[in-house]
């Protein structure tokens, strides 16, 4: 699922999507179909015209789609979690230059 984010700071506020979750049932995975799904969502997110995704995730997965940790960027997010685990992707080159801060999710992300 992609959830519209926030990635503010007291100078900007940037829009960008999150990714979560990922989910595959067990007797499925290992067949492609994971990463099939973020395919399939960096291009509806780009068709959408967004040019950056985060997420909190497995740090030997998700950097083979290009994510890279995302305090490289700039970029925490709003948990007490592992570094290496906060992960952003640019869709575009650079489209996430200059855009630092922290995320800030849609309340009903939590609800
Ligand atoms: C993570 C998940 C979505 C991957 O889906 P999948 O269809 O099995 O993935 P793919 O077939 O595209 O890719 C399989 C690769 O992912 C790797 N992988 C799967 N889970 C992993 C994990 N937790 N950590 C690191 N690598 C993982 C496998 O080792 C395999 O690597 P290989 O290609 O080098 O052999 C699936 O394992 C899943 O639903 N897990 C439970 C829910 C979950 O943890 N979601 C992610 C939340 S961050």
């Amino acid at each position: 699922m992609l959830t519209k984010i926030h990635i503010t700071s007291a100078k900007q506020d940037f829009s960008s999507l999150a990714l979560a979750p990922v989910a595959v049932l067990p007797e499925f995975q290992g067949k492609g179909i994971g990463g099939m799904l973020i395919q399939a969502a960096h291009k509806r997110a780009k068709d959408l015209g967004y040019q950056s995704i985060i997420l909190l995730g497995h740090e030997e997965y998700y950097p083979r789609f290009g994510y890279r940790v995302a305090d490289e960027f700039g970029i925490s997010l709003p948990f007490d979690v592992p570094r290496e685990n906060c992960m952003a992707i640019e869709l575009q080159p650079n489209a996430l230059k200059g855009v630092h801060g922290q995320v800030v999710y849609a309340k009903e992300f939590f609800d």
